[in-house]
């Protein structure tokens, strides 16, 4: 990988037309991996641990990674592409950055818990700006576009209108370093569970970020992702009219690995708790 000064953060302002265009190819590419993964589903023959324990990869994300770099390649052949399985092609700091993740949920797929999906985002001058995120269990197609709104199967979706922490419905998840650092995430869904309706953890951080945006969820943090498993969800996100920033609300770094992202109305609040609970002894608010 790179330094984080490759994904510059110039605005960029491609024409209504051009959006839309990455947009279909996204959704084209998000489908046909999406046939994958129902081709693939109960029928795995390798499923084996790429590094970390518990980091899995199966001839699904393979197939399915295949055919995504197929359509892409055909329709933008000069585009550059970071790719979950098969890693970087061209330059991280390209004008035009596809950021994929072939099945994002491997290990729900690998045990059979239908709750996984094709990711396909665009950076374009290092800016989250267009997304398609398939759902192939639920049948479920969310896209969006900076500026364009986002759909969930072709109907415009939005964030929620929950405006209380102690009122919401939020979801995280945990990474595969996780029994590696002290900064594991167990401390912050402990306490966040604690002072809200429920805190989800679903297993599949496209689909977190897609439930964010279409707004059965109110908010979700995490740390420890990769670029391929944010793309698409900032930009559907941003595009359904919420936010999406770092935990202190600095602005989001893709690279950082870490998000924050609300339906904006939650924002400095979960902001607020996420940091304080960083910052004090273990169960002291058990009595809050
Ligand atoms: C994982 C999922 C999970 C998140 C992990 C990711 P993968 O992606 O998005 O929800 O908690 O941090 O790595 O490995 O299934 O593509
Ligand atoms: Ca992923
Ligand atoms: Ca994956």
């Amino acid at each position: 990988m790179n330094s984080p000064q490759q994904f510059s953060k110039v605005e960029a302002t491609p024409t209504t037309d051009r959006l839309s265009t990455y947009l279909d190819v996204a959704t084209a590419a998000a489908l046909a991996a999406g046939e994958v993964l129902q081709a693939c589903w109960g029928k795995l023959e390798s499923i084996v641990e790429k590094g970390r324990p518990g980091d899995l990869v199966t001839e699904a994300d393979k197939q399915a990674e295949a055919v995504i770099l197929e359509i892409i390649r055909q329709h933008f052949p000069e585009h550059s592409i970071l790719a979950e399985e098969s890693g970087q092609f061209g330059d991280l700091d390209a004008e035009y950055l596809w950021a994929i993740d072939p099945l994002d949920g491997t290990t729900n797929y690998a045990h059979q818990y239908p709750f996984s999906a094709a990711s396909i985002g665009l950076l374009i001058n290092g800016v989250p700006t267009v997304g398609a995120i398939f759902d192939p269990f639920h049948k479920e197609l969310f896209r969006g576009a900076v500026g364009l709104g986002a759909t969930c199967n072709d109907r415009p979706i939005h964030v929620s209108t929950v405006d209380k922490l102690a009122q919401s419905l939020l979801v995280t998840g945990f990474a595969y370093d996780r029994r590696e650092t002290p900064d594991n995430n167990y401390q912050e869904f402990c306490y966040l569970t604690h002072i809200t309706q429920g805190v989800r953890r679903a297993g599949a951080a496209s689909i977190d970020l897609a439930y964010v945006a279409c707004g059965r969820l109110d908010g979700y943090w995490e740390r420890g992702l990769s670029p391929w498993d944010l793309a698409a969800g900032v930009a559907i996100v941003e595009a359904a009219g919420g936010t999406v920033t770092a935990y202190d609300r600095s602005p989001f770094d893709l690279r950082s690995g870490r998000i924050l992202a609300t339906n904006g109305q939650l924002h400095a609040e979960l902001s607020q708790e996420l940091l304080h609970v960083a910052q004090i002894e273990p169960w002291s608010w058990l009595n809050r």
